[in-house]
């Protein structure tokens, strides 16, 4: 890929994005578009301003016209999630406005690769496949890439191990229920368990759930101090969009439509994918133990529901 991405969107997750975008290395130029023209014209010279001391990346305003050839063109769009709303509260209102964009996207960049930031970022990849012939690879949510980092994350600082070193996966929705995969956490070639022992600090049901409860509420908390979560979600886009610009085929938790999964029809949620030049591979589906299968085949229902509502 030549490593041009576009952003819509130059709200807070937007100019984040493009901030970190701009720092990542295999990305040459970023366009960031917005309704708010003078908003993309401003976010675009301050973020230039930056990168100029650490990065040769072009970063500048555009129309949807400016993102013809864009190989990844990033949504972040929408209204945020405020405090007290799910991100499914926020589906009629962000599916009406991301369907418009994806329209006018492939108007002039009909073979990009779309990656969905926007809430609920599970739905979204569903407008652009069942509305306009997407192929599946190329209409990403961002998923529980997130929740994967912030998993990985409260583990590392528990046993005091590097968050690189923590292969620890979010699945399903991003949101309320999305599924911690305890079952397949490994560090150092064994299973979390075992290693936890060894340190001489077992993991219990306590700390399990204290854990869950802490990752799966993460955004609310955020918000409830300083009103918006933006960086963990900007650092998110980049690294994703990194490894696809770079065709990495690096694993991330990511949402893609999917015909069937664990007997749900019509569903979108995070599963491992490989992400690379062509966009996501086909999901994988790990071994998991009967509770996280129950907990993820309601996760798929969720998120079933919530497309169906948005395509009607
Ligand atoms: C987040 O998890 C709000 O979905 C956004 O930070």
């Amino acid at each position: 890929m030549a490593g041009r991405v576009g952003i819509v969107g130059a709200g807070l997750v937007g100019a984040a994005a493009g901030y970190l975008l701009a720092l990542t290395s295999g990305v040459r130029e970023v366009v960031l578009t917005d309704i708010d023209t003078a908003r993309a014209v401003s976010e675009a010279a301050d973020i230039a301003h930056a990168a100029a001391f650490a990065s040769t990346a072009q970063i500048g305003p555009g129309s949807y016209q400016d993102l013809a050839g864009a190989d990844v063109v990033v949504i972040t769009a929408g209204a945020s999630l405020k405090p007290g709303q799910t991100r499914l509260d926020l589906l009629a209102t962000n599916a009406r406005i991301v369907s418009d964009i994806i329209e006018r996207v492939l108007a002039v960049a009909p073979d990009t690769v779309l990656l969905f930031a926007t809430n609920p970022v599970d739905v979204m990849p569903a407008l652009a496949v069942r509305r306009f012939g997407v192929p599946p690879g190329r209409a990403i949510g961002t998923g529980c890439a997130l929740d994967s980092a912030r998993f990985r994350d409260r583990l590392a600082r528990q046993f005091g191990v590097a968050p690189q070193s923590m292969h620890a996966y979010v699945l399903g929705e991003h949101g309320d229920s999305e599924v911690l995969h305890w079952s397949g956490v490994h560090v150092a070639g064994m299973k979390l368990a075992q290693f936890a022992e060894q340190l001489g600090a077992p993991l219990t049901p306590e700390l399990q759930a204290t854990i869950a409860k802490e990752v799966r509420t993460s955004a609310y908390r955020i918000k409830e101090g300083k009103g918006v979560s933006n960086f963990g979600i900007g650092g998110c886009i980049a690294r994703l969009t990194q490894a696809l610009v770079n065709g990495e085929q690096t694993v991330f938790t990511v949402s893609t439509v999917m015909d069937h999964v664990l007997g749900v029809p019509d569903t979108c949620i995070s599963l491992p994918h490989l992400l690379g030049a062509r966009g996501a591979s086909a999901p994988m589906m790990p071994p998991l133990d009967e509770a996280e299968t129950e907990a993820l085949r309601h996760s798929a229902e969720v998120i079933r529901e919530a497309i169906a509502v948005a395509l009607a």
